[in-house]
C-alpha cells in the first residue's frame, strides 16, 4: 500500500463519522501527492487514488469508485498532461482531459460531492500584456490546452457545486519539474541556456494545494485563478533558482528565444494570471513567488539534489 493511499478500510463504512473525506484523482502525480499529504496532515480522510487505482477513461470504474467511498468532494488532479506529445496524440488528450473530466463531474453530481477541477493557463493565447483574470476571453494555442479547456466546459455543464481552478508553473517536492532540473543543472554547469521570451508565474505545489483546501471549504463556487504572485521569464526563474541554490550558485541562465527551441506544442508568451476571483471573494492572497521559491529551497534544496525523497 503506497503513501499516497490512505484510506485502507475501502469499501465499509467511514472510520470516523463527520470527517470530511476528500477524494483525489492523480494522486501520483506531482499535484495530486502534495494534496493529498496536506488533507491527511489536516485531519480529513484523504482517498488519493493513482492511475493505477482509478483511471478516470473509464466511466464505469469512476461511477463505481464515487458510490463505494461517498467522498464529500472531490480534487480532480488527475491529467494528460504532456504537452508537446499531445500534438501528436491529441485523442489520448482528450479521452483523458475532457470525457474523464466529465465522468469525474458526472459521478461526483451523483454523490452530491463538491468538485474542484485543476486547469491550466494554457488556455490563454498569451498575446495579452496584463495578466488575465478569470473573466479575460480564452483562445488556446495547442492542443493541450484546448483538451483541457474542454474539460473545463464538461465541469460548467455537469456539476453546479464545482470550483475551476487554472494554475502555471507548478512546481514542487515530487515529480519532475523545472526547479528540479534546474538544480541539477546549476550544480553539473557554468552556464545554462534558458528561454526569455515567455513571462509567466511560477506556483509552488504546496501553495496551490492550501489554497484548493480553503476553497473546498467553502461554496464560493466558480472559476478561480490561482498562481504564485508575480511573474518572471523562464529564464528569471532558473537565475532564481541559480542563485539560490545549494552548490548551484555560480551558474548564469543565458537568454534565448523560444525560436531557437522549436518545440511540437506553441506556448503562450505571456500567461500570468490575476487572482480577481479569490480577492473579491475574500481569500487570502497568494504570496509572492521568490518567497515561496526561497522557502522551498531552503527545505528541499539538499533533498532533492540527493535524489527524489
Ligand atoms: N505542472 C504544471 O505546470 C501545471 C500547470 C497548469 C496546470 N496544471 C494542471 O495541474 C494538474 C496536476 O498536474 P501535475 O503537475 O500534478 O501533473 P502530473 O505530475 O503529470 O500528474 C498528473 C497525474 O495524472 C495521472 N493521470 C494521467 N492520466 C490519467 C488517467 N486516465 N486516469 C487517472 N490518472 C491519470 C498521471 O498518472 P501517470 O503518471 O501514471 O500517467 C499523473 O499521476 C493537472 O490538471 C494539470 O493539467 C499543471
Amino acid at each position: 500500500m503506497k503513501l499516497y493511499q490512505l484510506v485502507k478500510n475501502a469499501g465499509g463504512p467511514p472510520q470516523q463519522e463527520g470527517k470530511l473525506r476528500v477524494l483525489v484523482t492523480g494522486a501520483n502525480g506531482q499535484l495530486g501527492r502534495v494534496v493529498t499529504e496536506r488533507l491527511a496532515a489536516a485531519g480529513r480522510t484523504a482517498i488519493g487514488l493513482s492511475r493505477q487505482e482509478l483511471d478516470i477513461t473509464d466511466a464505469a470504474a469512476v461511477r463505481r469508485a464515487f458510490e463505494r467511498f461517498r467522498p464529500h468532494a472531490v480534487i480532480h488532479a488527475a491529467a494528460y498532461t504532456a504537452v508537446d506529445r499531445a500534438e501528436s496524440e491529441p485523442d489520448e488528450a482528450y479521452r483523458t482531459n475532457a470525457y474523464g473530466t466529465r465522468h469525474v463531474a458526472l459521478a461526483a453530481a451523483a454523490v452530491r460531492a463538491k468538485l474542484v477541477y485543476v486547469s491550466t493557463d494554457y488556455v490563454f493565447d498569451g498575446r495579452s500584456r496584463e495578466p488575465y483574470d478569470e473573466f479575460a476571453p480564452t483562445a488556446p494555442l495547442n492542443v493541450y490546452g484546448r483538451s483541457k479547456l474542454a474539460g473545463e466546459m464538461f465541469v460548467r455543464e455537469l456539476h453546479r457545486q464545482a470550483f475551476i481552478v487554472r494554475t502555471s508553473w507548478v512546481y514542487g517536492r515530487h515529480g519532475g519539474n523545472f526547479v528540479k532540473t534546474m538544480l541539477r543543472l546549476g550544480r553539473e554547469r557554468t552556464a545554462v541556456d534558458v528561454v526569455d521570451d515567455q513571462t509567466g508565474s511560477p506556483t509552488l505545489a504546496d501553495d496551490l494545494a492550501a489554497c484548493l483546501l480553503r476553497l473546498v471549504d467553502t461554496d464560493r463556487y466558480g472559476l478561480y485563478h490561482v498562481s504564485g504572485a508575480g511573474s518572471c521569464t523562464w529564464r528569471e526563474f532558473a537565475q532564481a533558482v541559480f542563485d539560490l541554490g545549494f552548490g548551484a550558485g555560480k551558474a548564469e541562465a543565458r537568454p534565448v528565444t523560444t525560436a531557437q527551441f522549436p518545440r511540437p506544442a506553441r506556448r503562450p508568451a505571456y500567461s500570468v494570471l490575476d487572482h480577481r476571483a479569490l480577492r473579491l471573494n475574500g481569500f487570502p492572497p497568494m504570496r509572492d513567488w521568490r518567497e515561496a521559491l526561497a522557502e522551498f529551497i531552503a527545505k528541499h534544496g539538499r533533498e532533492l539534489l540527493d535524489g527524489e525523497p
